[in-house]
């Protein structure tokens, strides 16, 4: 692992927008990373098929995915019959890229599977009405998903989530004849991308000078800035997100910022990384 050279520094530029935003990011940098920061969606692509062997590769990324106590409360179906996608689109909005997908890998939530091996073995499979175990489920099939994007990237393939599945559930698992205690938590295009159609990365919000800004309220959005800088002592705004050492985000320009205040305060923040990283957890 190196320091981010010139490229790296190139790709947060990108990724940010605004050198400011990312103003203290020379750390490690590697190909994986770069990857990863390159992500885009990608919603045209060429009509070379993906090859099963590629499928296997992907799937085996997938598997080797952290996955909440080895349960594996997921599985994916391929699906490349052109009908089906097609019927596939119509339920999610009719998006084009649905309807001419090489292969849709939809990822399904899966408690049947755990349930018929409990059944077999006479275990107790009263867990699996919790709601809690559909969460486990849905998280397992995400990171399980996000792992086989990441490994497609690095092969040179496009993707897109698609979670305008979840507008029609129960078309759509009648289309994909899912039983019971399964169901897709979104489908994940996977192609070739057609090099005559540009894409771009799509810039995020800028990372907090010192990430401590936590949520604690139903409120989800960022917010114009209220907060006193403080390196001391907590405090929580009206709109539910408490703040200490550095606050929250302004409005600005038409794009989100991380706070002035904080970012141009004569003062260094003086949380430590550590106590930073606690907080972010
Ligand atoms: C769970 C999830 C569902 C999504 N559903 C769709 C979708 O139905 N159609 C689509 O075109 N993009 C979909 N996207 C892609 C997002 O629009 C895209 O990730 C976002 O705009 C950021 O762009 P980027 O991926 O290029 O960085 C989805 C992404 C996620 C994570």
């Amino acid at each position: 692992m190196t320091a981010a050279p010139t490229a790296g520094q190139a790709a947060l530029g990108e990724r940010y927008g605004s050198p400011d935003d990312h103003a203290g990011l020379s750390g490690p940098w590697n190909d994986v990373i770069a990857s990863q920061l390159a992500h885009r969606s990608v919603r045209s692509y060429l009509p070379d098929p993906v090859p099963d062997a590629t499928l296997t590769t992907l799937v085996a990324a997938a598997q080797s995915a952290p996955t909440s106590s080895n349960l594996q409360l997921w599985s994916v179906l391929a699906v490349r019959d052109r009908e089906r996608l097609a019927r596939l689109a119509t339920f999610a909005g009719n998006q084009k890229h649905v309807a001419k997908a090489p292969v849709l890998l939809v990822w399904l939530a899966d408690l049947a599977r755990a349930r018929q091996i409990a059944s077999d073995h006479s275990g107790d499979t009263a867990g699996a009405e919790y709601l809690e175990s559909t969460v486990v489920a849905v998280v397992d099939a995400a990171l399980a998903a996000q792992n086989a994007l990441v490994a497609a990237e690095s092969l040179g393939l496009g993707t897109c989530y698609i979670g305008a599945l979840r507008n029609a559930p129960v078309e759509v698992a009648a289309e994909l004849g899912l039983p019971e205690g399964v169901f897709a938590v979104f489908g994940l295009v996977v192609g070739h991308p057609d090099p005559a159609v540009e894409t771009h990365v799509k810039p995020r919000l800028p990372q907090a000078p010192c990430c401590t800004t936590r949520r604690t309220t139903s409120t989800a959005r960022p917010r114009t800035c209220t907060a006193t800088r403080s390196a001391s002592a907590a405090s929580t705004t009206a709109s539910g997100w408490r703040t200490a050492g550095c606050s929250g985000w302004r409005r600005a320009s038409g794009a989100w910022r991380a706070c002035a205040g904080a970012r141009s305060s004569a003062r260094p923040c003086t949380t430590s990384a550590s106590r930073c990283a606690e907080r972010r957890g």
